[in-house]
């Protein structure tokens, strides 16, 4: 990608799941139909379909695109050599195991690699065939797609780039993407990875099953989180490029297919839909939090999900960001609590170091896994210096999560198999375990009330202590006594 081109603002349509509609060309839209007899500018409609056509209204996704010539004209599809196994949908030889795993940051290979030959398959659940469960990968590509396009006929993309800007050329139009921000291609989008500035490196979510949607908000109200304004689509542009040798790539149940074709795929004209790729910048995440005391769950943080197929059920995966905010709970342990939780959790670090890990293990580029139930939290130096036992004197003043750091997690209610070459591969971090074993006991039975906990129950707990005092007067027990009862 040249450098003025990489600079060009591109304009974006904004919402989300609305129907958005765009034209390269004046009047290419059809008016009042889908696919009149001629459609303007000698064009071919063509529909693409997100969901079975008789889904309900509200999760029915399709589009009408109208282009220079159809996506069926193409040379037969044949498998292609992949140079490696790196790339899968297949779980079957994938492994379980109850420990915690940490990757070191991925490194982008030193031989010319782009970014379907850059995806790294590190774990998954489900089958493609079946459109049940999800992958995870990751990428690294130091080289632009060029010449070819990839649709991806087992799930939808979520990209999270962590390193090197991207240009996503897409028949519906051009997205750009750089770190910090995401991109969602849905299933069999056809679509292009230009680098930017240099290599690339980033993180996958593939969806088997459904699309990605905004989170029900409950008792937050209408606004807030991710707000549908701040997704951007793109609008319609077009290259008329025929007489080239294009590779169109189709993946299908994780094979890679190859075809031919003697023009670009990127040959639409005019389109509208409510099945469109898109992009959302993290920094327009408007979080929520604790604003007197404990610390809330993970899922406040959630930017998208893929609700289940099956009414109240767990989603399948939810995207979740811990991006930049205030911390303002009182006699609180700040950092995220020990937990062991029945979904999985696949973290990765997108800049600046994650509040609960200052082992110097969990860096930009690199992920951490834990699946369902196994134990994980804070590591040695982060409790202690958050529980106050390395800094007795430090004060409990606000404190801002800076803007130099941004982690998420993949949460996945399927238990993933992580893949045999994610195991073997050198960025396996194998010590990641000892991160916790300098956890010792502060246990000491004769040491009375915890003097950090919440001050009405130390209070209350005084009152109690020093007998009728203050119950006497009247106010300190009124005032104490639902909290001790409670
Ligand atoms: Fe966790």
């Amino acid at each position: 990608m040249a450098a003025a081109a990489a600079s060009t603002q591109l304009k974006y349509q904004s919402g989300f799941g609305n129907e958005f509609s765009s034209e390269a060309l004046p009047g290419a839209l059809p008016e009042g139909q889908n696919n009149p007899k001629t459609c303007p500018y000698g064009l071919y409609a063509e529909q693409l379909s997100g969901t079975h056509f008789t889904a309900p209204r509200v999760a029915n996704r399709r589009s009408w695109l109208y282009r220079i010539r159809p996506s069926v004209t193409h040379e037969p599809f044949h498998p292609v050599n992949f140079p490696n196994e790196s790339l899968t949908a297949d779980f079957t030889a994938g492994t379980v195991t109850p420990n915690q795993l940490r990757w070191r940051p991925f490194p982008v290979p030193p031989e010319p690699v782009d970014w379907v030959r850059g995806l790294f398959t590190l774990c998954g659940a489900g089958r493609a065939s079946t459109k049940e469960g999800f992958a995870v990968h990751v990428y690294a590509a130091n080289q632009s797609m060029d010449n070819s396009a990839l649709a991806n006929a087992d799930g939808d993309f979520l990209i999270v780039p962590q390193q090197g800007a991207l240009r996503l050329k897409t028949e519906f139009g051009l997205l750009d993407v750089a770190p910090g921000e995401i991109a969602v291609i849905p299933r069999g989008v056809r679509f292009a990875v230009v680098l930017h500035n240099g290599a690339a490196r980033g993180y996958v979510l593939e969806v088997f099953q459904g699309h990605f949607a905004l989170p029900d908000l409950g008792p937050i109200g209408a606004n807030g989180l991710a707000n549908p304004r701040d997704f951007l689509h793109p609008v319609a542009w077009y290259e008329d490029i025929e007489g080239l040798s294009y590779s169109v790539l189709h993946k299908l149940e994780g094979h890679l297919f190859v075809a031919a074709q003697s023009f670009s795929p990127f040959n639409v004209v005019a389109w509208h839909g409510n099945y469109v790729p898109y992009k959302y910048d993290l920094a327009r995440f408007c979080p929520m939090n604790a604003v007197a005391f404990d610390h809330p769950d993970p899922s406040i943080f959630t930017v998208l999900t893929v609700p289940s197929y099956t009414q109240g059920a767990p989603p399948t995966a939810d995207f979740v960001i811990f991006p930049p905010r205030w911390l303002v709970a009182e006699h609180t342990f700040r950092p995220p609590y020990y937990h062991r939780n029945c979904a999985s959790e696949f973290m990765g670090l997108i800049k600046g170091q994650y509040e609960a890990k200052q082992d110097g293990g969990f860096l930009p580029g690199g992920a951490s896994l834990h699946l369902c139930m196994t134990p994980h939290g804070p590591d040695t130096a982060t409790f202690e210096r958050a529980a106050g036992m390395a800094d007795l004197g430090a004060a409990e003043g606000p404190a801002h999560l800076g803007h130099e750091t941004l982690a998420f997690m993949f949460e996945t209610t399927a238990i993933p198999r992580i893949t045999p070459a994610a195991l073997s591969c050198p960025c396996v971090d194998r010590d990641y375990y000892k991160c916790w074993v300098g956890l010792k006991s502060h246990f000491d039975p004769t040491s009375g009330p915890n003097m950090t906990s919440h001050p009405k129950i130390q209070e209350a707990g005084a009152a109690k202590a020093t007998g009728s005092t203050a119950a006497a007067d009247g106010t300190a027990s009124a005032g104490n006594g639902s909290l001790l009862s409670g």
